[in-house]
């Protein structure tokens, strides 16, 4: 088969939700369904449920470098499905940000009682910056949720999106009884069952058989006045609107009982997309013509002393990947080949002799990569838009131990490569601001310090609201802001400009006074001058 066969058969994506939507049951479901798994109950939550840093340190070091749930590759009729992770827990939201640069499409599960909550608003943010296509899925229909037209409504109006329902749920809660699906005019059964896989399925000629009023009485009225008005009210759905993240289909149904879930799938592998070009410092990387590249998306280390690597995960891009061949690595402009690198089907994780693009593939790595880092045939190029976003949470790092300060060094400059942390510098690197997502972060930093590094610190407040990366044209342009505001002026790893704000207000009376400098709330790894998000 061809390369470009093989790529075209790879459909990545992501499942994304507000923490307790129902992302772990609906993977679960969806391996079920493939035959990747046969049980249900081998999954495992990501969550952490109680937000103790020693209880995440555990979970940590006995998930040790074998977490298999990184990637979840599966075949599904004749498509190969790379379902990437994401954690739960909120804390670590920027490595869910940044696996989002690695999918091609997601699945974004929405809690039909809770709607859209927090965590919702904030991923969906980073899949529209990327135009990523979505698709929603309205889950626990065996609850009394919202009225399914007033949860459209809010889930447009918070999440900016184009919504097109594709099926139609009859009732809710105690009174469901299944969903219609608009465009094969066929009703899928509900029947409370956690087991059963396959859905009970009738084929209707249209939404004004007289067959649905005879299986359903007055509901089928109802269910035939809800759909005109989704008729009504929704633009038809449009698959190349859907692959420019500009419509999202929607479905309903109970991931807990199976239900919708079978249906959800098939839709996915017949209309997500398989990977398209990317964008790259050199023009567009085509998926062929420009042989093998990829980026490095996740850095995750070992926390367990005895096995103390790190595996980097590599999206591939373009091409194809051999073991034991040597790459071109562009940051650190040296050739790096792979003995033992890994791909990751159902539980278990094995060493890979060859990887397409779209692919995810774990790479055994001893201090090398860095968030954003590029492999290539050759080329020098970096891949864009793999943003960092600004941490929200910042406080300053003091050494402890002056004896360490070299270990200290090492230890911050590795961990803040893998992403964990964005470290802020003032006065020659002699002043250091941490900034992170979540509060949790700091814990692992100074365990992980302690145990890998031999340094020691401690964290003191430095209450602040947001980190924002300075952009202008001239120097000229930041003479006032580097006289009035050099307190809040730091740099980045990158040496980038960045101005940490202490409130909304400061932040305000900042760019009002200098009104030719951009504040802005992310910015790109791999090149400063690109499209970057200006602070609203
Ligand atoms: P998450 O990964 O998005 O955080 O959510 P997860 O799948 O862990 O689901 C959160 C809770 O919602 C779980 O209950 C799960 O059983 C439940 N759930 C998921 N899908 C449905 C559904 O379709 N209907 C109903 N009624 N519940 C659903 P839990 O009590 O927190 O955990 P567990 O003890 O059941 O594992």
């Amino acid at each position: 088969m061809s390369i470009l066969k093989n790529i075209q058969k790879r459909k990545t994506f992501a499942i994304i939700s507000h923490p307790d939507a129902g992302k772990t049951t609906l993977t679960e479901k969806l391996l079920l369904y493939s035959g990747a798994i046969q049980i249900a109950g081998a999954v495992k939550s990501n969550k952490i449920k109680k937000t103790a840093a020693s209880d995440f340190l555990e979970i940590e070091k006995q998930r040790g470098i074998s977490v298999a749930t990184s990637v979840l590759s599966f075949e599904y009729k004749n498509a190969i499905i790379n379902l990437l992770d994401t954690p739960g827990h909120k804390d670590f939201a920027e490595d869910t940000y940044r696996t989002l640069t690695a999918v091609d499409s997601v699945i974004l599960v929405i809690d039909c009682v809770k709607g859209v909550e927090e965590q919702t608003e904030k991923l969906m943010q980073v899949c529209r910056m990327r135009n990523t296509p979505v698709i929603v899925f309205i889950n626990k229909l065996d609850r009394e949720g919202k009225d399914p037209i007033a949860l459209l409504d809010e889930l447009e109006n918070k999440l900016s999106i184009n919504l097109r329902p594709l099926s139609w749920p009859l009732g809710m809660g105690t009174t469901f009884k299944g969903v219609y699906n608009i465009y094969k005019n066929s009703f899928a059964f509900f029947h409370s069952n956690k087991q059963q896989v396959e859905d009970e399925i009738r084929v209707f000629n249209s939404i004004d058989d007289p067959e649905l009023f005879n299986t359903f009485g007055d509901g089928a009225i109802k269910l035939k006045n809800d759909i005109d008005l989704v008729d009504g009210i929704y633009e038809d759905f449009d698959i190349n609107k859907y692959k420019a993240g500009l419509q999202a289909p929607v479905f309903f149904g109970s991931a807990l009982n199976n239900f919708g879930v079978k249906e959800l799938l098939d839709t996915f592998i017949e209309i997500a997309p398989s990977p398209i070009p990317r964008e790259s410092t050199n023009g567009t990387i085509h998926l062929e013509e420009n042989g093998f590249s990829g980026f490095v998306f996740k850095i995750h280390a070992n926390l367990d002393p005895k096995h103390r690597d790190r595996i980097a995960f590599l999206r591939i891009c373009s091409g194809k990947f051999e073991r034991n061949k040597f790459y071109h690595h562009v940051r650190l402009k040296r050739q790096i080949k792979f003995p033992n690198p890994a791909s990751f089907m159902g539980q278990s994780k094995s060493v890979i002799d060859d990887a397409y693009a779209g692919d995810v593939i774990g790479l055994y790595d001893s201090g090398s990569f860095k968030i954003g880092d590029t492999l290539t045939d050759g080329d020098a190029f970096m891949f864009k838009g793999i943003p960092s976003f600004s941490s929200e949470i910042f406080r300053e790092l003091r050494n402890t131990d002056p004896f360490k300060t070299k270990q200290l060094e090492k230890g911050i400059s590795q961990l803040t490569d893998e992403g964990l942390a964005q470290l802020f510098t003032q006065n020659y690197g002699n002043r250091k601001v941490i900034g992170v997502v979540g509060p949790l972060q700091f814990d692992v930093i100074k365990f992980r310090l302690l145990h890998e590094f031999g340094a020691n610190c401690e964290f003191i407040n430095y209450p602040s609201y947001k980190a924002c990366w300075v952009k202008y044209e001239n120097k000229d342009d930041i003479a006032s802001l580097m006289s009035l505001w050099s307190n809040n002026l730091f740099y980045d790893k990158n040496k980038n400009l960045v101005y940490i704000a202490e409130s909304q207000y400061s932040l305000d009376r900042a760019k009002e006074k200098n009104p030719k400098v951009q504040f802005l709330f992310s910015i790109e790894h791999n090149d400063l001058t690109l499209e970057m998000e200006e602070v609203a």
